[in-house]
């Protein structure tokens, strides 16, 4: 690219370089938006037709407050979209996955064997009586392996419920336990810094009392000689004659593809649930037009498949659109802090999706280490999970885009499926925010009382119409869906984030509205540390803040009440923190424990958490009228 395309900055307006624009699906933000919400049924009718159906919808949406219902009578497989598809198009020996472990071995997967894998996965399932609609959780490391079950889930109609590798055995108990699921995958192992992580004995301890579990399939990945019993399976060796041919299972629009357990206030964990039709276009439109996904582009969006970015950006939205894309297990800095930029210049990698925290992270490295490695290959870069700071969206601009890529900053939730607020590569970015609605997306920010705030004035960030990908229900919780949009007068989607637009409409992102915690990008709720807390027999009260981080955005300061006989120390204090990995993750640990005699509470008896945190960082207490004592 000419010296002379190197963007051109405005104020703090970035324009993208013009080879981008030029190739851009969309090069008219402002005029498909108007007619996207003009039309939205017509505009996501456009989109839906670009994917195959075995039968078309009768009606686009139909919005029965606070249900809606997309596509309704169409028929589909999102496998179908995501693998047949392409193969049929003559693409089948195309690479899906690259996949690399921490020592840089490498595994790749054509469509077409992918296809085979999952079809072998979705007969064994089959063969053990696994119908449409039954619950199947995955407890995997971020590999192919774990994306095929995926796949082979929604081949066959199973939902299946992904639980980040990276929970301990109370998390995972109870994400099994409330999807009632009949299967567990899980594998031996998954590997972080250099070390074997055991997957199987928290897998073990995670079902003893669930009784729902019929089977555990277990994927030994160094034939390391797993022994096989009744209710413990070998994988390979349950998928090793079934046939490779698995017809895709005709799916309702509406019915249900996942569940996906994600922190919210309460101390319960909320399963979000997504069905097919709706989730598939928005994410596969998303992922073409907010990464402008062309045939020969190489992807890569660093998160885990526990998450809901993984969900829609390593497997559906990314399979959708038929491009190669990494899938990278591991530690982003080991073995060292090069590792991430040497598979950037190695694969030639086009569009690279990541987190501010990791930004942050490589900033403090220095830039010596991705100046060591050719990023040319590069052209648009990702930013999700939380607000990117005005300084580390320049450190990535300059020192990984090279000041020739453009950033999107895409604002979504587990909730949302898919983006929501972004800009795309053809539009001028600003630092810091996120940028305009989607196509079809009508947000607003508002106060407590649903009333439009003025330019540049926090308020809560609302969704005033339905839209495809949305979530559908909590499982087995509908009166926890319905809070979303009746929590603020005008029938709109609470996101209960903090945000601010200006006069040009960009919305900026301010964190959390609720008691909710992004720790490193990770969502914890406070009330499920503090019930973690209390859990241990030391504790007799907890209060759990966020309290900013350089790196992490937040980490976790817990208030601790020691119940009569226990005295403070260090050892007390490290076997509290071990007591909450133990029970929650490793990302669940309070980073600070503060042992106190007393907690501030209303007057009914509610800690109030924002006045620790106010004392925490030294602010004003604001209005305490509330407060006994
Ligand atoms: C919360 C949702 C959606 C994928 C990952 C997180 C925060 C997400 C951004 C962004 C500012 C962001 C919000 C949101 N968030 N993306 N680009 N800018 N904040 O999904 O775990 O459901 O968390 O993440 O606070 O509500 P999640």
């Amino acid at each position: 690219m000419e010296k002379s395309e190197v963007l051109l900055k405005i104020g703090e307006k970035y324009n993208p370089p013009k080879g981008i624009v030029e190739r851009a699906w969309i090069k008219d933000y402002e005029s498909l938006y108007k007619r996207s919400v003009e039309d939205p049924e017509g505009f996501w009718g456009e989109v839906a037709e670009e994917l195959y159906w075995f039968k078309k919808w009768d009606k686009v949406l139909e919005w029965n407050f606070p249900y809606a219902k997309w596509f309704v009578g169409g028929k589909t497989n999102i496998t179908y979209n995501c693998l047949d598809r392409h193969i049929k198009k003559g693409k089948g020996d195309k690479i899906a996955y690259i996949f690399i472990d921490e020592e840089n071995r490498e595994k790749r997967i054509s469509y077409k064997d992918l296809l085979s894998l999952v079809n072998r996965i979705a007969n064994a399932l089959k063969d053990l009586g696994i119908k449409k609609g039954d619950r199947i959780s995955i407890y995997m490391p971020n590999t192919i392996e774990a994306v095929a079950v995926m796949l082979a889930c929604a081949r066959i109609g199973a939902i299946h419920s992904v639980v980040f590798a990276g929970f301990s055995v109370n998390a995972l108990n109870l994400r099994i336990k409330e999807a009632g699921s009949r299967i567990l995958f899980t594998s031996t192992y998954t590997l972080r810094r250099g070390k074997k992580i055991d997957l199987l004995s928290v897998a073990k301890e995670a079902v003893k009392d669930a009784e729902s579990v019929e089977r555990v399939i277990v994927w030994d990945r160094d034939g390391e000689g797993f022994k096989e019993d009744e209710k413990f399976l070998d994988f390979y060796n349950l998928i090793e004659n079934k046939s490779e041919e698995c017809e895709p299972e005709e799916m309702d629009a509406e019915d249900p593809l996942f569940i996906l357990y994600t922190s919210g206030t309460t101390g319960k964990p909320k399963g979000v649930l997504h069905t097919t039709g709706g989730y598939m276009v928005q994410t596969y439109f998303t992922a073409k037009t907010v990464f402008d996904l062309h045939e020969d582009d190489i992807f890569w969006c660093t998160a885990d498949i526990g998450w809901i970015t993984g969900h829609s950006y390593i497997v559906y939205g990314i399979l959708a659109n038929g491009v190669t894309s990494l899938i990278v297990e591991g530690a982003p800095d080991y073995p060292d802090p090069g590792r991430w930029w040497s598979y950037i210049e190695k694969y030639k990698v086009n569009v690279f999706y990541t987190a501010p925290t990791a930004i942050r992270m490589f900033m403090r490295y220095g830039e010596e280490w991705p100046s060591k490695y050719d990023l040319s290959s590069l052209r648009i870069l990702g930013s999700v999970g939380e607000p990117i700071n005005p300084e580390a969206w320049h450190w990535y601009y300059k020192h990984i885009g090279r000041e020739r890529c453009v950033i999107v900053d895409t604002w979504w939730q587990t909730e949302t499926g898919a983006h929501m607020i972004t800009t795309l590569p053809s539009y001028p970015a600003k630092p810091g925010k996120a940028g305009k609605p989607f196509f079809g997306i009508v947000a607003e920010v508002v106060d407590r009382e649903g009333k439009k705030v003025p330019p540049n004035t926090v308020g809560i960030l609302v969704i005033k119409t339905p839209w495809p990908s949305m979530l559908r229900t909590c499982w087995g919780n509908p009166e926890r869906y319905e809070k979303y949009w009746k929590s603020i007068p005008g029938n709109v989607y609470n996101a209960d984030d903090l945000a601010s637009y200006d006069e040009e409409g960009y919305i900026m992102i301010l964190g959390r509205a609720d008691d909710v915690l992004n720790v490193a990008g990770h969502r914890i709720g406070t009330m499920e540390v503090e019930s973690a807390l209390v859990d241990h027999p030391a504790v007799a009260e907890a209060a759990v803040i966020g309290k900013p981080h350089e790196v992490k955005g937040e980490i976790i300061k817990a208030f601790v009440i020691l119940k009569k006989g226990y005295e403070p120390s260090e050892e007390l204090e490290k076997d509290i923190k071990q007591h909450v990995r133990d029970t929650l993750g490793p990302i669940a640990v309070p980073e600070e424990i503060a042992f106190v005699e007393k907690l501030p509470k209303t007057r009914s008896g509610k800690i109030m958490r924002r006045v620790l945190k106010a004392q925490e960082l030294g602010f004003e207490v604001g209005d305490i009228s509330t407060l006994e004592d």
